[in-house]
């Protein structure tokens, strides 16, 4: 089975093919955004996988949108991370860490009452989750561009901070409604300076960020991540300029020389069918345009992943849902046993249960 063999991404030896996905998880110190002993264990269990890409990690206070989520801007949060990192290589595992900015997908209660930042002023009209009760989005405030630069420079200190906290590299989390995304989208980027407008403009800010985390990197251990086809969610909709738009990112990026490009297929096909531009097949479409390795997600079991590796649509399989349920799922590909299913009311509920407590074969 192609997944159960190595494969280099970039700088990244994998041990196996089996990715696990980023995965928000809640269980963190909500004082100071600090990972947790009981977060190092639970990545720990997971350490088989060939990479581990870890939850989204906050890049700045500015940049949080949820509780309990962790941080990678203070020493504490490095320090907590280092807890994290160091057992997984214990295990002989890998993990890269998720940089994270909210943008509007926030509320003013993590910013002291003040809303929340983003390109342009334009409310995503979202329910988020509240720890006061008001869980509906506000309208943001456009960064200026000196704002841009700030926020560049808080990517730059958070791949430092990353390296310091020992992972084997980053990945940016541009995808998902967030504030990479809304700079990418003409709904939510109505700028008429040079990060607005045409696709060059409007993808100016992640090549910037780009470029700071490769001041502090070796680019051949960063990632990006595009989920073009999650329609209707967090307040962007797929529209006939989604994938001309990412197509020019991923086109610009090949120069990079990057380690992944980590692809997400609809996770909801029968709404995409529908959706003039949409596309049906991710990979199909980005395969052929991207030099850099494809990590391929989104709605797979270990059949339809081989399946994609055998088709060469990617390069390595990124699981989510699995991973929560199943922290030896690379033991469970090899000897084809049944999967742990898991429980969607704890996947944000803090504490032990549904987190490290899912059983192993040999438990
Ligand atoms: C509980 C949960 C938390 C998630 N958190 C993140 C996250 O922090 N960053 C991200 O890019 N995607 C996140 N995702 C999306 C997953 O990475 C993945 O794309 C999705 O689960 C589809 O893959 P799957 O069908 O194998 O589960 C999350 C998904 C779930 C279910």
């Amino acid at each position: 089975m192609k997944l159960l063999t190595p494969v280099r991404l970039g700088a990244l030896e994998l041990k196996n093919r089996v990715v696990m996905a980023p995965l928000t998880r809640c269980r963190c110190d909500n004082a100071g955004y600090v990972p947790t002993p009981m977060m190092a264990e639970y990545y720990a269990q997971r350490a088989g996988a060939g990479l581990i890409i870890s939850e989204g990690t906050i890049v700045s206070p500015q940049g949080r949108g949820y509780p309990f989520t962790p941080g990678i801007w203070s020493d504490a949060q490095v320090a907590g991370w280092r807890l994290v990192t160091d057992a997984v290589h214990a295990r002989g595992g890998l993990i890269v860490c998720q940089l994270w900015h909210c943008g509007r997908l926030s509320l003013p209660e993590f910013h002291d009452g003040q809303p929340p930042v983003a390109p342009s002023a334009v409310n995503p009209e979202w329910d988020m989750f509240s720890l006061t009760g008001q869980p509906r989005t506000v309208t943001p405030t456009a960064l200026s561009r000196d704002d841009i630069k700030a926020v560049v420079a808080d990517f730059r200190r958070a791949t430092a901070n990353a390296m310091a906290a020992g992972f084997d590299g980053v990945e940016i989390h541009s995808s998902n409604g967030y504030l990479f995304h809304q700079f990418f989208s003409a709904q939510s980027n109505l700028r008429t300076d040079e990060y607005g407008g045409s696709h060059e403009n409007r993808a100016r800010f992640f090549f910037e960020v780009l470029d700071a985390v490769g001041e502090i990197m070796p680019l051949n251990r960063v990632g990006f991540r595009l989920n073009p086809m999650l329609n209707r969610f967090h307040g962007l909709n797929v529209d006939t300029d989604t994938v001309p738009m990412w197509t020019h990112v991923v086109e610009r990026a090949n120069s990079y020389g990057l380690a992944f490009l980590h692809l997400t297929e609809p996770l909801h096909p029968k709404q995409v069918a529908d959706t003039p531009g949409a596309l049906r097949d991710v990979g199909a479409h980005f395969r052929p345009l991207a030099t850099m390795p494809i990590i391929t997600n989104g709605g797979l079991d270990r059949d339809k992943g081989e399946a994609r590796l055998q088709a060469g649509l990617a390069d390595a399989v990124a699981y989510g849902q699995a991973w929560i349920a199943n922290p030896d799922l690379v033991e469970r590909f090899a000897a084809g046993a049944p999967l742990n299913a898991p429980d969607r009311d704890t996947f944000y509920a803090g504490g032990k249960h549904g987190y490290l407590d899912y059983p192993t074969l040999s438990a």
